[in-house]
């Protein structure tokens, strides 16, 4: 599974980089290393999303440090 996380201008200031290094956290703390990868992606074209994250070729959800550990556990838990 691939986490593509956008790393675009819109959602670089809304914090991509936090956003990538906790779903590098999460991954390592569920111990999906070896299933699950996280990878910074150019602009997914839905800027008011920020941050834009990708599953796979799954639709774009909005992920920001609230709701992230939610997001985590029903979309990628889930799926591992
Ligand atoms: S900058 Fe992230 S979707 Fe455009």
């Amino acid at each position: 599974m691939v986490i593509n996380v956008c790393v675009g201008s819109a959602c670089h200031l809304k914090g991509s980089y936090n956003i990538i290094s906790k779903f590098e956290d999460l991954i390592k703390e569920y111990g999906l290393d070896d299933k699950v990868v996280v990878k910074a992606a150019f602009c997914l074209g839905q800027c008011t999303k920020a941050v834009s994250v990708k599953i796979d070729d799954g639709p774009i959800s909005s992920v920001n440090e609230d709701n992230i550990i939610d997001f985590f556990k029903a979309n990628v838990l889930k799926e591992a």
